[in-house]
């Protein structure tokens, strides 16, 4: 039995050293420890047994068996160790390359362009005020004096919901809201900023959505004047200090005198290039003195209050700022072209 003993010792030695993975080695275990091994036969025969065999067996037999479970735990860890040092291999992080960049949401040109505008009038004490973007036929034609034949008023140019509603195609008839709200009928200055509706169809140039900041300063002595340096620091704030702008006469029912407002091209300096069609200036805005019949359809007495107001495109001014010269890549979310716009990363 006592050779047995050494035999089974040997023989389970030679097949844990030649193991290498957790189920070869509990096969080995119970092949050589367990309940059918020829280890716990030698057990259960040993009642059989003299006393002074007894003890030799039994020494034999406890030597072995610890011996055996100590090689057996030590390869686990073994196994165990050799396993986690692979897993760590594979998942090494390698800390000296350089980090993903991580990118946030940025405002849209259109938004950077308003608020910059919205910036300005707040700087020089005007209110900046929001107004439906479905309005009365009164409210965006009638009372801004604009006739019954008006080619505006045409179906065929504005979004009509019913015969007296409408997508406002201008945000000058927030003119007429605030002079109408303006119940103690007192000077202000405001700016609106907001959508735009027009039957256009969409290209390059055009789309039926769009958007505009309207300038309406009513109040005593308000002169041509007021509203030339007003729209000169505009320009120069938007489009750098060096520009200079011009008045071109021309006509809006809702002003009298009305202008158009050129700023002196930013591409060429005056000179002429592809950017101003070779005139030198570019058109920015229409603009005027507000006509009396607007004033007083608004209830503003035009003997004692003058004003003046503006329209501008916020399109147009973003798109000469930025040298953009396709309005669909302001609708379109391209990530491409809004990426440029990142003020975080200038
Ligand atoms: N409402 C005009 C347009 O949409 C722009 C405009 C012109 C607004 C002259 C004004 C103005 O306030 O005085 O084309």
């Amino acid at each position: 039995m006592i050779e047995k003993l050494e035999e089974i010792k040997n023989e389970a030695q030679k097949e844990i050293s030649s193991c290498n993975d957790e189920v070869t080695l509990n096969n080995i275990k119970s092949k050589y420890l367990g309940k059918k091994s020829a280890f716990t036969e030698i057990m259960s025969n040993m009642s059989s047994l003299s006393q002074e065999e007894k003890r030799e067996v039994g020494s034999k037999s406890n030597e072995v068996r610890t011996y055996l479970q100590e090689l057996l735990e030590n390869k686990l860890k073994e196994i165990k160790d050799t396993l986690l040092t692979k897993q760590l291999e594979k998942d090494k992080i390698d800390i000296t390359l350089p980090s993903k960049k991580r990118r946030t949401g940025t405002l849209h040109p259109l938004t950077q362009v308003r608020q910059e505008i919205e910036d300005l009038f707040i700087s020089m004490g005007y209110d900046v005020v929001d107004g439906p973007e479905i309005d009365t036929d009164a409210n965006c034609f009638e009372l801004l004096n604009l006739p019954a034949s008006h080619p505006a008023r045409d179906a065929q140019d504005s979004f009509y919901i019913t015969e007296e509603m409408l997508l406002r195609p201008h945000t000058s008839a927030m003119q007429v809201r605030s002079m109408l709200a303006n119940v103690e009928k007192k000077p202000f200055k405001l700016i609106c900023p907001g959508k735009t509706y027009r039957r256009d169809d969409d290209d390059a140039t055009h789309s039926h959505q769009f958007s505009q900041v309207e300038g309406l300063v009513v109040g005593e002595n308000i002169s041509l004047s007021d509203l030339k340096g007003t729209l000169e620091l505009f320009a120069k704030k938007m489009f750098g200090k060096d520009r200079e702008i011009r008045f071109r006469a021309s006509y809006f029912p809702f002003t009298e005198p009305s202008y158009e407002v050129d700023v002196s091209c930013f591409g060429c300096n005056k000179k002429g290039c592809s950017m101003c069609k070779g005139t030198g200036w570019i058109e920015i805005l229409g603009c005027g003195m507000v006509h009396p019949n607007v004033l007083e359809n608004c209830g503003f007495d035009h003997t004692k209050y003058q004003g003046f107001a503006f329209g501008v495109g916020i399109e147009r001014v973003t798109m000469l700022k930025y040298g953009i010269n396709n309005l669909k890549l302001l609708y379109t979310n391209d990530y491409r072209f809004l990426k440029n716009f990142d003020r975080k990363e200038m």
